[in-house]
């Protein structure tokens, strides 16, 4: 009876928490980090509004103008510390070839040694002079069968608000999980604790050591020295999709990086799509799309904006569900003519990190809209127009995000929160090349489709540290997401026909889109946005068996005349600039291909190969 006595002490857990586990596991992060206390987010709004009153004190938050912006914070990060860090994420699989060789793999007993148990391990002590927070979480609707939980302990305030707005988060997830439920337990630390007297800074972090590890075997998330987004909100890419996607495999789902939303047609018939593109490619804006006035009849409606866990149902087709419940969105190009939608999702009850400041306490970011005369950019630092122009200098930084809860979405599914999750019609794969690629193809078979999605390429972006517009082969655009071995991953989506076709279920179909083309001038020839409702349309009608298209060599694409144009002037010598697959350029691509291949060969399922060869043996001469 001491022991558990002890362990509850030294969690400061509340009487309302039974789960054993889950207080001994508080009580021994809290003692190897050393933590001067511990506190259990309970989720509510006070709770809420305390901690960004905290954050307000410490410099962390600015409370930006009530009346422009209500409840509505700025956070600005060290410079150190903007973005994803995937040359510091770890898949610590106990065999190397379960982390394949599109992931960074450490051994896992060697991996604990650096984080927990060496003589310096980066974890002891590492929350001296600070909160733990405990955050207890649901990925999916709270008691859904698809949903599954976690708890995410960190010394970091900012992470509890986020992970208030971003999941569903405090009380009712622990009575959910009552003496015993199971959780993912994720541990997360900023990487600078306090001395004794030692005044905090805005936003700390360890800007050298940053680890971002997951053990699959085991299902946890350990991260440290980072406070920013994927690196810290650690229900998102560490546990919603690299451990979430070894759930998959061994059970029998997908957790992918894809948005999800509902297209109506004109006639009321309703068609749910899940797409995945690379980070910052597209997402957000593609599931909050507003149809041109010409294409008035259609309707989209989001249900995510990130990411998708996708089950096959008792009929046999796929359903999806969005297992967050908010967005961490890109700010710069955000703007109410290409997407409405967000902008009036972001009026109020905003964080947003990154961004500027104006000196009315508003909020602006490149590609908002005219530039104000003078603003404190996103370090602190006067920003002018003229600045810009002489220097290039970004008043917001590149990855500049906002964090806001789903509901503030006016274009919100109402089956977003629906834990059946919604029918799944069409994949949709694609990526950022100025080249190459046309701006929509048909994948005539599921094995085709698995192909075209397991070769994509696209140019890097602000998402990640590291050097930005270098195409990149990105396997359905989850290179920095898939936790396991990416060959085994191909074969997990290529099964997905056998499993369907034997429940006697239609495949939803799969196509490949691009919405970067660019021309001599450098500029985007497509103007995307709100227009790429025109290719969703033909992507549904082609699903309902209503439009057309040519076939080429690695697909169906559309002619000029199989788009709907109405309101539009896009002329058909365009069209062709975006449309073409250049066959030279495609023998090119296939090399770029193989390179991927080759360097996931050990494990490379012979499909793979195949459908490259059958396209290159379809190439015009
Ligand atoms: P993550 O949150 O990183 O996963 O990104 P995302 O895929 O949700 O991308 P998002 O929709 O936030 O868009 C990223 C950037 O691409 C923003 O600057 C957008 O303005 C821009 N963008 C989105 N859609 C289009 C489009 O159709 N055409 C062009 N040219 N740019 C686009
Ligand atoms: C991405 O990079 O794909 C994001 C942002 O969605 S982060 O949460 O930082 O991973
Ligand atoms: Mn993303």
């Amino acid at each position: 009876m001491n022991q558990p006595n002890q362990a509850r002490e030294r969690a400061q857990a509340p009487a309302h928490v039974h789960h054993a586990r889950l207080i001994d596991w508080v009580a021994r992060i809290a003692a190897l980090t050393e933590a001067a206390n511990v506190r259990w987010c309970d989720g509510s709004e006070a709770e809420y509004q305390d901690l960004c009153a905290q954050l307000v004190a410490a410099g962390t938050f600015k409370r930006l103008d009530p009346a422009k912006r209500p409840n509505s914070f700025l956070a600005c990060s060290d410079p150190s510390d903007v973005a994803r860090v995937e040359d510091r994420t770890f898949i610590c699989s106990q065999e190397r070839d379960d982390a394949g060789p599109t992931n960074n793999w450490t051994d896992p007993a060697e991996m604990r040694r650096v984080l927990q148990t060496g003589d310096d391990a980066l974890f002891k002590g590492a929350m001296r002079g600070r909160t733990l927070y405990v955050i207890p979480f649901s990925m999916g609707p709270l008691g859904s069968n698809i949903a599954h939980i976690g708890v995410e302990l960190s010394d970091s305030p900012y992470v509890a608000v986020n992970m208030k707005l971003m999941t569903r988060m405090g009380r009712a997830v622990l009575d959910l999980l009552g003496t015993d439920g199971d959780f993912v337990p994720c541990v997360h630390s900023v990487g600078a604790p306090l001395q004794p007297g030692q005044t905090d800074v805005p936003w700390p972090c360890n800007p050298t050591t940053k680890y971002i590890v997951h053990y699959p075997e085991t299902q946890e998330i350990w991260s440290y020295g980072s406070g920013y987004g994927g690196n810290a909100l650690l229900g998102k890419k560490c546990f919603a999709l690299r451990i979430a996607s070894t759930m998959g495999r061994d059970q029998g789902w997908l957790a992918e990086h894809m948005l999800i939303l509902g297209v109506t047609n004109p006639q009321g018939r309703k068609f749910h799509v899940a797409a995945a593109f690379p980070s910052a490619c597209g997402k957000t804006n593609f599931a909050m799309l507003i149809p041109p006035p010409a294409l008035a009849g259609w309707k989209v409606t989001t249900i995510g904006d990130d990411i998708a866990w996708i089950k096959p149902g008792q009929d046999g087709r796929l359903y999806a569900i969005n297992p967050e419940a908010g967005y961490f969105g890109v700010a710069p190009g955000t703007n109410a003519e290409t997407n409405p939608n967000c902008m009036r999702s972001l009026e109020r009850d905003v964080i947003f990190t990154n961004v500027a400041l104006t000196d009315d306490g508003d909020v602006w970011w490149e590609g908002m809209g005219p530039a104000p005369q003078h603003l404190i950019d996103w370090q602190g630092r006067d920003w002018t127009p003229q600045l810009a122009a002489e220097t290039g200098a970004k008043a917001a930084h590149p990855n500049a995000r906002f964090t806001v809860a789903a509901t503030n979405n006016p274009a919100l599914d109402a089956a977003w929160d629906d834990a059946a999750g919604v029918p799944i019609d069409a994949f949709i794969f694609g990526g950022r090349r100025s080249t190459t690629v046309p701006l929509v193809t048909e994948a005539r078979t599921w094995r085709d489709g698995v192909y075209m999605a397991a070769t994509m390429g696209s140019e890097t972006t602000a998402a990640a540290v590291g050097k930005q517009g270098v195409v990149r082969r990105d396997p359905f655009a989850m290179l920095p997401f898939c936790g396991y071995n990416m060959s085994d991953y191909f074969r997990h989506w290529l099964g997905i026909e056998h499993r369907l076709q034997s429940s006697g279920s239609s495949l939803p179909r799969i196509f490949c889109v691009n919405w970067f083309r660019k021309g001599a001038d450098g500029k985007f020839i497509w103007p995307g946005y709100g227009d790429n409702a025109r290719v969703l349309k033909w992507i549904v009608e082609r699903v309902e068996g209503r439009a057309d298209g040519e076939g080429h060599f690695f697909g169906i694409s559309p002619r000029f005349s199989d788009i709907d144009w109405s309101g539009m002037d896009f002329d058909e010598a365009r069209f062709a600039k975006i449309i073409d697959a250049d066959a030279d350029a495609w023998r090119d691509e296939l090399v770029l291909h193989d390179e991927l291949l080759n360097k996931l060969a050990l494990r490379l399922p012979a499909e793979i190969r195949a459908t490259r060869q059958a396209i290159e043996a379809a190439l015009p001469t």
